[in-house]
């Protein structure tokens, strides 16, 4: 199951199962997989050629001006190439180079087209698996980390895809073509090598990650230090009306002596490591050279100089790749646990998928609660709808009133299909909703909310929400009915000033009109009115309600409400505690009801 984790640099343990799940990113490389497949030839390519830089290397060190003896005219152009002639080795190298310098090219931009064409489509993707994902996850989720999550995973994987992989399979080229090329040189010396420069070279990065480890703590412990400085004499008053100069005090001399604990722990691990270098990877390399020039000097030499001189470069750099492999490694299974994660997302289901509908016939609105229970999926032991049973006739308006947490949101939310219920059922024109297609329902159905968030964009833009293909007289029609068309005009771009994070600001009256003009341009034939009109003054509010009156002519309405006066002329009122009805009627009936609860409630804000 997807489940985003805090922690951001999050390795995994490379299981078989991680493995198993991260290597479906296969399924959104294989559209490229022609262009992977020359990449990666490319890859090979300039990887083995990196193979002859060393090679090349030793041997113009230890080649000299004169050309060899045995030359003769009609041996092929490869029995000439004399590699203890310097130039003809500089020539080499720069063949060499042109050579690699057109394979990384190709390399690279291969590799980038390929994973910036399955990004794509992995975020695309898991943007359409966001939007349809069913309220419940987004309960389970919190917004802000799925997205950081989502873009930090999405990084990894860029990365790993389009420099990690290659690099990590250069380094290991290097390794096995530098294995294999010294212990054909010498054996003997090759035994001698592996037996110290790779050991070396991987204490030496593990040792430093252990030293940056330290200096870590230092600098947390000295942001702490730093906190402590910033909150109290940002609240010095306080300190000073609480004489608690002494206290702060000994609280910062405390974080300062760890920090400084801290550090000269780090301070002597960091010496033993430069010694460590100094005496272990240096004495290595020069036991190396020592016993070496040892086989090519004296009367019978077993090694060449130019060999020799190879050998040392093919240790070298050897040791940089072995000294390398640890992070990249890291890195990959950082990569390997931010697909597995990705593949969670990109598998979870859809509300199409577990909403299986299909009926498309036309909805009258006649909406009947059947005994329905409900506790939300994450919170079993609550029951927020207890058994409730009601019906609405099409183009009734039915109010649910009742106190906070007594459920009327989530009545709302059920009907909107957000929720399956636990048990009883929701029937609409006496079919299960379970039955009816999940788009063509909510396209039959609007919401005007509390709060009321507009999109960036135009106010146009955001009027159509419901209905991206309406005209221009549709919109300012709606608008005009949604009693929203005057402030809109007087605004000096009218239609089309920006609202939204970026855009003005509009009051919340303002805001609740377009949300109006927005339900009216979608001609819902279920409406729903989650506290319209709560947070308003009473001047906005006369205006909202107003369009809302207006709004709800011929449509089955659910009306939650604070303000019982806006709910007077309802054709039924549900009272609400604790997910039950209490008491239904009309106004007229419940209000004259002896030590009802509405009727108190509506003497209480009367008077
Ligand atoms: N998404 C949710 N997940 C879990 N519990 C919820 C969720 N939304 C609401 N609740 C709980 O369900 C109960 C009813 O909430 P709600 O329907 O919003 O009440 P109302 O709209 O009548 O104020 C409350 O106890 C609330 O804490
Ligand atoms: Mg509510």
């Amino acid at each position: 199951m997807f489940k985003p984790k805090n922690k951001k640099k999050e390795k995994v343990k490379l299981t078989k199962e991680s493995i198993h799940k991260a290597k479906k990113i296969f399924t959104y490389l294989k559209p490229y997989q022609g262009m992977f497949i020359i990449g990666w030839i490319f890859l090979v390519l300039s990887s083995s050629a990196g193979l002859f830089f060393p090679y090349l290397l030793g041997q113009l060190l230890g080649g000299t001006t004169t050309e060899s003896a045995g030359f003769s005219g009609n041996s092929s152009w490869v029995e000439q190439l004399d590699l203890t002639n310097i130039n003809i080795v500089a020539g080499l190298l720069v063949v060499l180079f042109f050579l690699q310098s057109l394979f990384s090219y190709f390399r690279i931009i291969l590799f980038t087209k390929v994973t910036e064409n399955t990004l794509r489509d992995i975020r695309n993707d898991a943007f359409q698996k966001l939007i349809y994902m069913p309220m419940d996850f987004f309960n389970r989720n919190k917004v802000g980390a799925l997205t950081s999550r989502l873009s930090a995973d999405i990084t990894i994987i860029q990365d790993t895809l389009r420099t990690t992989i290659a690099e990590f399979f250069r380094q290991v080229i290097i390794i096995v073509g530098s294995i294999i090329f010294i212990t054909i040189v010498s054996w003997r010396l090759a035994l001698i090598m592996l037996a110290t420069v790779p050991v070396m070279a991987i204490i030496a990065v593990l040792f430093g990650r252990f030293i940056r480890k330290l200096s870590k703590k230092a600098q947390d412990a000295a942001a702490d230090s730093n906190t402590i400085i910033e909150e109290n004499l940002m609240g010095i008053t306080n300190v000073k009306t609480f004489t608690n100069e002494q206290f702060v005090f000994s609280k910062y001399k405390k974080t300062i002596d760890t920090i400084r604990q801290l550090n000269i722990t780090s301070g002597n691990w960091r010496g033993l490591f430069v010694s460590f270098i100094i005496l272990c990877l240096f004495g290595a390399i020069v036991f190396i050279i020592w016993q070496g020039l040892h086989m090519t000097i004296g009367p019978n030499p077993t090694l060449e100089r130019g060999d020799f001189f190879a050998f040392v470069m093919f240790t070298v750099f050897m040791g940089a790749s072995f000294g390398s492999l640890p992070d990249l490694y890291a890195t990959i299974q950082k990569a390997i646990g931010a697909t597995e994660h990705l593949m969670d997302l990109l598998e979870e289901k859809t509300e199409l998928q577990t909403h299986q509908g299909k009926d498309q016939s036309t909805i009258q609105g006649n909406v009947t609660f059947k005994s329905l229970i409900f506790h939300y999926p994450q919170r079993k032991d609550m029951t927020v709808i207890n058994d409730i049973s009601f019906s609405a006739k099409s183009g009734e308006k039915i109010a649910l009133v009742g106190s906070s947490g007594a459920g009327k949101s989530t009545i709302a939310s059920l009907l909107q299909g957000f929720y399956t219920p636990t048990k009883g059922s929701i029937e609409i024109d006496d079919k299960n909703m379970r039955d009816i297609e999940l788009n063509h329902l909510r396209r039959h159905m609007a919401l005007v909310p509390q709060e009321v968030l507009l999109f960036g964009g135009s106010i146009k833009e955001n009027i159509a929400f419901g209905r991206p293909d309406a005209t221009e007289e549709e919109i300012i029609a709606a608008a005009k009915q949604a009693n929203a068309l005057q402030f809109i005009e007087s605004f000096p771009e009218g239609m089309d000033t920006e609202v939204g994070d970026r855009g003005i600001q509009l009051s919340g009256g303002q805001k609740q009109r377009i949300a109006i003009a927005r339900a009216i341009l979608k001609n819902p034939t279920i409406l729903i009115l989650d506290e319209a009109t709560s947070a308003l003054d009473s001047e906005s509010e006369r205006l909202v309600q107003e369009a809302l009156e207006t709004l709800m002519e011929g449509r089955t309405s659910f009306i939650i409400a604070h303000r019982l006066s806006t709910i007077r002329k309802a054709d039924k009122i549900l009272v609400l505690e604790n997910g039950r009805i209490i008491e239904e009627g009309t106004h007229e009936e419940l209000a004259e009801k002896e030590n009802g609860v509405y009727a108190n409630l509506s003497s209480l804000q009367n008077t």
